[in-house]
């Protein structure tokens, strides 16, 4: 099936769709709409309403609907990514942020609630979804966000910018050291996918940076073990450590962090989908238990 020229907005609309639900696109009305709406850009609930009317399909929507059936990220055709209140520049290079990232944030923005000028740490930053995240949301924090990949990097220095985060260039398994033991919460959402389970979607096994993806190791514990070691350096006494991780490494996670001898109130989160996402701790060295 191709797209017709000449359609109306509905009939074009309705043809994407399923032109994108025939690719496999997992929602394709809504993507279809979405797409239709990056080019007017009159909102969602506006473009619904001039669906049901005759207005004209938008100059340019074939070729864009044509892009997301060969499986290019919404995002990556769009250039942005909504994640919590923000609005991130996201394009190639760059792990697009996940909604179910979005609830371990609450838990940082939760913990902070009490604290006065919290010193936030964001490990993999990314396109910078938590570090800004937490920067709008707790507005007397002082976040820094520490990012590997060069090409991340520059996406999130893009975003983080206006929002003040101190981004560094860096290996979160060193990153930081001038300020080791200083901070009150340590967040990371690290790489850690097992080496084996390769993702079945196009759009993130064709077009989500490989090392936002593996997190080292036949079970993709390294990255995630070296984050909580990290924490453990960088975490003031009763500061809060959380991480996002796979749901089949909550067990793994959670004995590592009992067994280190410096964590208490080790605690499984479960995100939207009830799936045993993050595990949070707080840091009590031996002489603080
Ligand atoms: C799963 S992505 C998460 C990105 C972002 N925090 C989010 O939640 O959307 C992991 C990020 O960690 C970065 N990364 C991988 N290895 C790293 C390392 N050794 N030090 C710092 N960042 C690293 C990747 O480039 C990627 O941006």
């Amino acid at each position: 099936m191709t797209l017709g020229t000449g359609l109306s907005l509905a009939e074009a609309v309705r043809e994407a769709t399923e032109l994108l639900a025939h690719a496999g696109v997992p929602s394709p009305r809504v993507d279809a709409e979405l797409l239709a709406d990056h080019l007017l850009g009159v909102g969602l609930g506006r473009l619904r309403a001039m669906l049901l009317g005759d207005s004209p399909e938008p100059d340019g929507y074939a070729d864009l609907v044509a892009e997301r059936a060969r499986r290019v990220p919404l995002q990556h055709i769009t250039g942005v990514a909504h994640f919590r209140y923000l609005q991130l520049a996201v394009g190639p290079g760059v792990f697009i942020p996940r909604p179910e990232t979005e609830s371990v944030v609450q838990l940082v923005i939760d913990r902070l609630a009490e604290t006065h000028r919290p010193k936030v740490a964001d490990l993999g930053t990314g396109s910078g979804a938590i570090a800004g995240s937490i920067a709008h949301e707790v507005p007397d924090a002082e976040v820094h966000a520490v990012e590997f990949s060069e090409f991340a990097h520059a996406w999130a220095a893009r975003n983080l910018a206006p929002l003040g985060v101190k981004l560094v260039r860096g290996d979160l398994r060193d990153a930081l050291q001038e300020h080791n033991g200083t901070f009150d919460v340590v967040i990371s959402n690290p790489p850690y996918i097992p080496a084996e389970a390769v993702p079945n979607e196009p759009e993130v096994a064709l077009h989500d940076p490989p090392e936002a993806l593996y997190g080292g190791g036949a079970d993709g514990m390294e990255l995630p073990t070296a984050a909580a070691a990290s924490a453990a350096r960088l975490l003031v006494p009763g500061g809060y450590f959380v991480m996002e991780h796979a749901e089949v490494q909550a067990g793994w996670i959670a004995a590592m962090l009992r067994a280190g001898g410096v964590w208490s109130e080790v605690t499984t989160h479960l995100d939207l989908n009830g799936k045993e996402r993050a595990t949070s701790a707080v840091f009590t060295p031996l002489s603080n238990a």
